[in-house]
């Protein structure tokens, strides 16, 4: 099955408290309108969001570049993604 193209959702990551136990559902397909949670929106995209669930209290940065290694987490993809490759 192929997916639709992810859509970059903005080009730093989203500064969120998360809560124990609860569970959370990050947008992977960038169409949400709720950044970062998921709204929906990737219904026909072949892309799911990802769902976890808090181990503790914490705040996290969560990727909304939609480019990242680890989702939901950030890890400074977005800070590469936009530039232009290196000429060989
Ligand atoms: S916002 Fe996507 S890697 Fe940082």
């Amino acid at each position: 099955m192929s997916h639709s193209p992810v859509h970059r959702a903005g080009n730093r990551p989203a500064r969120v408290e998360l809560r124990e136990g609860q569970t959370y559902t990050w947008c992977a397909c960038g169409r949400s309108a709720n950044q970062p949670w998921c709204d929906g929106s990737h219904q026909g995209t072949g892309i799911d969001p990802v769902v976890f669930v808090a181990e503790r209290d914490d705040t996290v940065f969560l990727c909304l570049c939609k480019s990242t290694g680890s989702p939901p987490l950030c890890d400074g993809t977005h800070n590469k993604a936009c530039k232009p490759d290196k000429p060989d």
